[in-house]
């Protein structure tokens, strides 16, 4: 299994999917890492869906406009928070924190993912039947490479320079 720093410099984003399942395993070690994960106050704001069903993968990738990559995913993990109230900027911080830990363990077990945002809460409500104080604005999709898509995942990373981020004692 690669190590932390393995994982963190390979992980790109993954949007093209075998037909494979994930191993029962497997997914409950990525959602156990959501779970895991830190939180302010260790509050564990979450809830997490975890959809394997494809009729259901498919139509959730109907509630973004960035969303196709949940059609063929073999796991779609839906991140719950609680409904928009003073803590929701410190809810999504912590959601985010769920969201890394499920990712990069996904990528320790060579299992790709990719993020997407909801453009409809509502309508994703509706979908999966979750109460009225918890609301859905984000969702991973997981599952292994395709190598038909051999360049996805390879490109250089599109990221900022280290002295272009990095302030060294003050700005
Ligand atoms: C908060 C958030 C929302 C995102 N929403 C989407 C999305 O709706 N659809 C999508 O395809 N990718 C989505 N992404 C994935 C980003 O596009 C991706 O992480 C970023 O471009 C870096 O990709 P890379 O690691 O392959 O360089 C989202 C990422 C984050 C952090």
């Amino acid at each position: 299994m690669m190590d932390v720093w393995e994982a963190i410099r390979t992980k790109r984003a993954i949007r093209h999917f075998t037909n494979d399942p994930l191993p029962d395993e497997v997914v409950e070690r990525i959602l156990d890492a959501g779970r895991r994960s830190q939180s302010s106050k260790n509050s564990q704001p979450w809830q997490f869906v975890a959809v394997r069903d494809r009729d259901t993968l498919q139509k959730l990738s109907r509630m973004g406009d960035y969303l196709s990559h949940v059609a063929g995913a073999a796991l779609c993990v839906v991140i719950l928070v609680p409904a928009e109230n003073e803590r929701s900027a410190w809810h999504m911080f912590d959601a985010g924190q769920s969201a890394s830990y499920m990712q990069l363990a996904a990528q320790a077990m060579g299992v790709g993912s990719c993020l997407g945002t909801i453009y409809q809460p509502e309508a994703t409500r509706d979908l999966l039947g979750f109460p009225a104080d918890w609301q859905a604005r984000l969702l991973i999709s997981f599952g292994y490479p395709d190598p038909n898509h051999e360049r996805q995942g390879q490109g250089k990373a599109g990221r900022q320079n280290f002295d272009e981020v990095v302030h060294w004692d003050r700005w």
